[in-house]
């Protein structure tokens, strides 16, 4: 009922609706309305109530829990299981114990979210740092019917779908370094972890964690000249608005749905790869290209219909695959 009325005001938030319209809406008495909004408001929403009138949202502070998710979510299946954590160590870890000790239930499409994680994980045995209230952590369940072999595509399918729910939401324009870092004014605004649990030729789950720095007015020492946080570049276009997580996890969830569902019909990028090189940040730029056999220097010109990176250099065009090399630029991050 919270997420109902929450909703319900908050497509009014210019106006009061009345309680008696809330009652006839869904359907229940006039106290279960005052009781969901006493909860509301003990939960942090400023609601104001004038008789005769009804109630208003006059405020909504950036708060994560179960029912403003709920409440955000535009989805037709991703994220109906919600499970929000106000503290866990890895949203991806919590993800891999749901799917392991789940039995039957169907786990498929069950988003992960917490305030704060203790020992949030990054690409490479990294640490992604998870304070309280600064960043949007979560991780999105799946089981697809895919040959694992194409299961790395998925973070470049989930790269493409935070930079679009980013750009909806703030209305900047964030680009992708290659394969799936999503990056604002050339610094680091979003990482991907992808995980997998399969046979040879069989998925038995993919956890997709992503963390969005929102808040953070600074960093590290050792990252803060190749990060940013939306906060911060908004700062920048002197914009003070608040950015609140669960409009943007709704955002990123719907485009995630959609671009997923796109790429399993081929189970490859060959409908998403156009879309995607015009989100590339390095397309046209000099890069290096770490390859344990022989690190080397190119042009970057867009992935292919498999998400590997094109590099021309002196005597062909290499394929690149991000499992197995990074990519530096050669004049900064990018
Ligand atoms: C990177 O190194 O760029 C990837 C960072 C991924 C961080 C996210 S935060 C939510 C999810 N849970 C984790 O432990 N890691 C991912």
């Amino acid at each position: 009922m919270k997420t109902k009325i929450l909703q319900a005001l908050r497509q009014n938030q210019d106006t009061y609706v009345s309680g008696q319209e809330l009652c006839e809406k869904f359907g229940v008495s006039r106290t279960a309305v005052w009781k969901a909004i006493k909860q509301l408001k003990e939960a942090g929403y400023e609601i104001t109530a004038v008789q005769n009138r009804g109630y208003r949202l006059v405020a909504v502070p950036d708060i994560l829990s179960e029912s403003e998710i709920a409440s955000r979510l535009r989805t037709k299946w991703l994220g109906h299981n919600v499970r929000y954590l106000e503290e866990v160590d890895s949203t991806n870890a919590e993800a891999k114990r749901i799917a392991e000790s789940a039995g039957s239930m169907d786990w498929h499409g069950t988003v992960v979210v917490a305030d704060k994680q203790t020992a949030g994980r990054g690409r490479r045995g990294r640490t992604w740092s998870s304070p309280c209230g600064t960043g949007l952590f979560f991780s999105i369940l799946i089981k697809p019917q895919i040959d694992p072999g194409n299961a790395s595509m998925l973070t470049l399918v989930k790269g493409m779908a935070t930079a679009k729910g980013i750009a909806e939401v703030t209305g900047m324009q964030p680009q992708i370094k290659w394969p799936n870092d999503v990056v604002l004014n050339g610094k680091k605004i979003v990482g991907i972890l992808t995980e997998m649990s399969a046979q040879i030729d069989y998925v038995n789950h993919i956890v997709v964690g992503t963390g969005i720095n929102v808040h953070q007015s600074e960093f590290p020492e050792e990252i803060a000249k190749t990060a940013t946080s939306l906060k911060l570049e908004m700062q920048l276009q002197g914009r003070e608005e608040q950015i609140t997580r669960a409009q943007l996890l709704g955002a990123v969830l719907s485009h995630f749905e959609r671009y997923y569902e796109i790429f399993l019909k081929t189970q490859d990028l060959s409908a998403l790869m156009e879309e995607y090189n015009g989100m590339l940040a390095n397309c046209g730029r000099s890069v290096r290209v770490l390859d344990p056999l022989g690190e080397y220097e190119g042009t970057a010109l867009g992935i292919d219909d498999r998400g590997e990176l094109l590099v021309e250099r002196e005597g062909g065009i290499s394929k690149v695959s991000s499992g197995e090399v990074s990519v530096r630029g050669i004049y900064g991050y990018i």
